[in-house]
């Protein structure tokens, strides 16, 4: 049976992982995947996280199945922490079911709208995360990229994007970061969002926003801006969420697919259809997370706690932006390095070659994807010299 199967090369992001853990160098950096860490290089539990869990296992009577749609309280609130205020408003349009983790969300919405109209195509920035094209694409439609990074002002090249979008046939789906892009770090301002969503309408063009990293750019309101400009203006769209990094739930697999339709006839039908995809290809999701969330969202001092204990992350990689941002200039007084203070998030592109990316493996044991992302909560006091020490011999 599987005699016949080719040995994969890694993936591009949990590859770099692997290589990393194989490196014996007491040198070694990991600025690979999309992880937060605090200054000790571990990515932590927050402690309000902690806290729902251990109420959440106090209370716990059975395990039975919960269902294809998982958790109903869990879905709510996720989708009202997302949505803010327009959370009620669209409540009666609004279909919204459990899944593995974001990337679940966005496989799941892909067969979803596979299932309504087969032919779509779905616009990717260019770059977008690696997993984007492989997850979306398994689903059989169809990719293209749309212009995003101005290489040169390392800023979303706002005109050439919207060029493209206003070219798109009616009916086409195009994904979106809500904030903190990956692996860009460059976001839309609000005035970049309401222009994209008046020609989204325009164009009869359905988003699909993928919130991966809310709160981990500003905070929970700014990051959701963009989503919810768009929400507000649009008559369909597709939201995939997870609770990995703002959450720390990464292991747990917890997300939501959110899907915004017309009327509450589309949104009933909707549900059924996201129900039977999950059945047919994993029927439940876990609920070990789910639980969590649900109960720390419910809870005014666990969530007060928690949006804290999420401030103090974005807070500490600002600092690090900043940081390595000084230890660069530096080093390079020619060069710019203003970029990686403005962009938001934990990622950033270094602006590495190939060969550059290797040397900074292979010299200097400094771990990045192929597309030389930083992940820049890898960096600390103890290693930013170092790490900009070996930046900075490539970029000179
Ligand atoms: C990343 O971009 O590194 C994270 O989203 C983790 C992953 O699954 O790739």
């Amino acid at each position: 049976m599987f005699e016949t199967l080719d040995t994969l090369p890694p993936d591009p992001i949990l590859g770099v992982t692997a290589a990393f853990r194989r490196d014996t160098s007491p040198l070694k950096v990991d600025l690979g995947v999309g992880v937060y860490r605090d200054e000790s290089g571990n990515t932590p539990v927050p402690a309000a996280v902690r806290a729902a869990e251990q109420g959440m296992l106090g209370t716990q009577t059975s395990k039975s199945y919960v269902g294809p749609a998982g958790n109903v309280e869990f879905n709510e609130r996720i989708v009202a922490l997302a949505l803010g205020p327009l959370a009620p408003t669209l409540a009666d349009r609004t279909a919204t079911i459990q899944t593995v983790g974001g990337c679940g969300a966005l496989r799941l919405g892909a067969e979803l709208v596979k299932v309504s109209r087969p032919g779509t195509v779905v616009h990717v920035s260019d770059p977008t995360w690696a997993n984007h094209e492989p997850l979306i694409g398994s689903s059989g439609l169809r990719l293209e990229r749309y212009p995003y990074l101005d290489a040169t002002r390392r800023d979303v090249d706002f005109d050439a994007m919207l060029g493209y979008v206003e070219r798109l046939p009616a009916a086409s789906l195009v994904l979106l970061h809500a904030c903190c892009h990956n692996p860009t770090g460059a976001d839309l301002t609000p005035a970049q969002w309401a222009a994209l969503g008046d020609v989204i309408v325009q164009r009869g063009l359905v988003p699909f926003v993928d919130l991966a990293y809310q709160g981990f750019g500003d905070d929970l309101e700014t990051d959701a801006i963009g989503l919810r400009v768009l929400a507000e203006r649009v008559p369909e769209l597709l939201l995939a969420v997870s609770c990995s990094k703002n959450f720390g739930l990464y292991r747990e697999r917890t997300g939501a697919l959110a899907v915004i339709t017309t009327n509450a006839a589309a949104r009933a039908a909707t549900a059924t259809h996201q129900a039977r995809l999950a059945r047919r290809m994993y029927s439940m999701p876990p609920d070990h997370g789910a639980a969590i969330v649900a109960r720390l969202l419910a809870d005014a001092t666990l969530r007060q706690q928690w949006q804290a204990e999420v401030g103090s992350m974005v807070a500490r990689m600002k600092g690090l932006r900043a940081l390595l941002a000084t230890r660069l200039s530096a080093r390079l007084p020619a060069h710019d390095f203003g970029w990686l203070t403005r962009q938001r998030g934990m990622f950033s592109l270094l602006g590495l070659t190939e060969s550059g990316i290797a040397r900074l493996r292979d010299e200097d044991h400094v771990y990045v994807p192929p597309d030389g992302r930083m992940n820049v909560a890898g960096i600390s006091d103890a290693n930013v010299d170092y790490v900009a020490d070996a930046v900075a011999r490539l970029l000179a």
